[in-house]
């Protein structure tokens, strides 16, 4: 089989973000377009020459095509052993945990995570380390340097591979692995969890619950998980089929993309619990009888009872949450007497420290949480481990929320983006902040007395990395918080957070309604910031 080598010319933005290089299809679609930024991966790894690499997506448009291209590549330029999903798919901490397992030199996930997929949709591509978390920016840094001087990419002329088939075929002199999916993620969390526990929560005849696939990536591993090994009743796993389109919908777990479900548990006969995750199944949302746990509540209170379940029985070593998630983790950091990490916003910031040994658990606000289980947020852990919770504490999720708040006080939180707003008009919100953030400690807003204000920067305390504005915190005596950012991966104009959380000790006020109780904060935040005189905006557009 003939290596061919074939001329190109470079593509301008090649450039990948934390997650990856995330384009439209159509863009994807443009002759060499992928093979380029796949040879910059290759040509700037030289381990994966004669290494195993790991290959899979979460089934969006595109997905199979872009496989194909990938494995010729990957052959074409030597790479030893390709393992690969059978019909092409993975969900992101399923790639991270087989990485790990069968020790890889990394591995190319192939998703645009929560972000619709068809032919007029998105696609992006990742490179996952040997660790399997995604590649460091210095790694990221030197692919995009490589896609601006590429000339050529190695080929082979093959026909399409059958992805569907199970087993060890070559391609060239690579080997090429097609296996299960599904199989070693499970056996993980297996090995985690309390399957027994959860099995005879499922048959004790009073609980119901359903988790929602989103016709997205998760459906398959949900199936086998939870209906097949702990004998959830079929039909437990909702819209569990991946489609290529998601079925038109947006597969992002949260109040707003997820209402069927939210619906289901909600009224006289609401379900005891309601789960769901994104499109590459490393999001997760959290639901109970007329309840819902906010992500930076969840990652409290899985810190708090972690000890009860069978992966972590040793207790945990350091909890990281990214600097815009609310403060519950760290009071129960410090009843634990153990460290509380406060990272930018983004997933890679907690690969070092999970690397280290320096945390277990960690978790952000936009319903990403995980330990050091894999090296990616894992939404089908996080239902499991509030499953497994539920069966040993022999409580609702309502009963467990509020005893919580009951030990620990309750961290109200609450975010509101503005989306699509005028580039200058954000960036000259954020120059007005921070020309303000100075005088600002010491002055009384409202009924709170400002106790710091910054642009928040951060010292990994693995590598001694320096990350600067990364965000504009303004913390009060009272626990409270405003923070402002603007988004990473929105793709319209600027999308501003703004995350807002107020501390409150005395459980009994815990009923109130969290748009209420933040009200003198948000208004707070909206005159300090002039939201509206700035950007034209009243209200937000996304409250959650
Ligand atoms: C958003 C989330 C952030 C998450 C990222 C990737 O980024 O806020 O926590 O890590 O998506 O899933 P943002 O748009 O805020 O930059
Ligand atoms: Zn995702």
């Amino acid at each position: 089989m003939e290596t061919i080598r074939i001329a190109t010319t470079p593509f301008e933005g090649q450039r990948p973000g934390t997650s990856g290089l995330r384009k439209k299809v159509k863009v994807f679609q443009q002759p060499g377009y992928l093979e380029n930024f796949v040879q910059a991966i290759l040509d700037t790894l030289p381990e994966l020459q004669g290494g195993s690499l790991v290959v899979g997506g979460d089934g969006r448009y595109f997905n199979r095509e872009a496989i194909q291209v990938i494995l010729r590549l990957a052959a074409a330029n030597g790479v030893r052993r390709l393992i690969v999903g059978r019909g092409g798919l993975f969900s992101t901490p399923a790639v991270s945990c087989v990485i790990r397992k069968h020790k890889t030199q990394g591995g190319i996930v192939l998703s645009a995570s929560h972000n619709p997929g068809g032919p007029d949709e998105d696609f992006g591509i990742k490179f996952n380390s040997a660790n399997g978390g995604p590649a460091p920016e210095s790694v990221t840094e030197a692919i995009f340097e490589r896609t601006k001087t590429i000339d050529r990419y190695l080929t082979l002329d093959t026909p399409p591979l059958d992805l569907d088939q199970l087993g060890t075929f070559t391609l060239g002199e690579t080997e090429i692995e097609i296996i299960d999916p599904v199989s070693d993620y499970a056996d993980l969390m297996e090995a985690l969890f309390d399957f027994d526990a959860i099995h005879h929560l499922f048959n004790s005849g009073h609980f119901q619950m359903r988790f929602d696939a989103m016709h997205a990536i998760t459906g398959p591993y949900a199936v086998e998980i939870l209906e097949n090994r702990l004998g959830a009743a079929p039909g437990t796993v909702m819209n569990g089929v991946p489609l290529e389109d998601f079925g038109g919908g947006h597969p992002d777990p949260n109040l707003a993309h997820a209402q069927e479900l939210v619906a289901l548990t909600q009224g006289k006969d609401g379900l005891d619990f309601g789960a769901a995750s994104d499109g590459d199944g490393d999001r997760n949302m959290i639901l109970g009888h007329d309840c819902f746990v906010t992500p930076s509540d969840s990652l409290a209170i899985l810190a708090a009872n972690a000890h009860l379940l069978p992966g972590y029985r040793q207790g945990i070593r350091g909890i990281a949450r990214s600097m815009p998630t609310s403060q519950a983790a760290n009071r129960v950091a410090d009843f634990l007497g153990i460290e509380c990490f406060e990272t930018p916003t983004g997933w890679k910031f907690f690969g070092n420290l999970l690397d280290a040994g320096r945390i277990t658990l960690c978790g952000e606000e936009s319903f990403g949480t995980g330990s050091d289980h894999v090296r990616e947020k894992d939404g089908l852990w996080a239902v499991l481990f509030w499953l497994n919770l539920l069966a040993v504490r022999q409580q609702s999720v309502a009963e467990i929320l509020t005893d919580h708040w009951r030990r620990f006080g309750r961290n109200f939180y609450t975010r509101h983006d503005y989306e699509a707003v005028d580039l200058a008009a954000a960036a000259g919100l954020v120059d007005h902040l921070r020309r303000l953030l100075p005088d600002l400690p010491g002055r009384q807003l409202g009924a709170e007395i400002v106790s710091y204000a910054d642009d928040f920067a951060y010292t990994d305390p693995i590598d001694g990395s320096v990350s600067e504005h990364q965000g504009l915190r303004i913390g009060f005596e009272s626990g409270a918080r405003i923070v402002y950012r603007l988004s990473g991966t929105g793709t319209s104009g600027a999308t501003l957070r703004v995350y807002l959380e107020y501390f409150e000790p005395d459980p009994m006020l815990h009923q109130r309604d969290t748009q209420e109780a933040m009200r003198p904060l948000i208004l707070i935040a909206r005159e300090l910031a002039q939201i509206e005189a700035r950007t034209g905006r009243a209200e937000p557009d996304v409250v959650t």
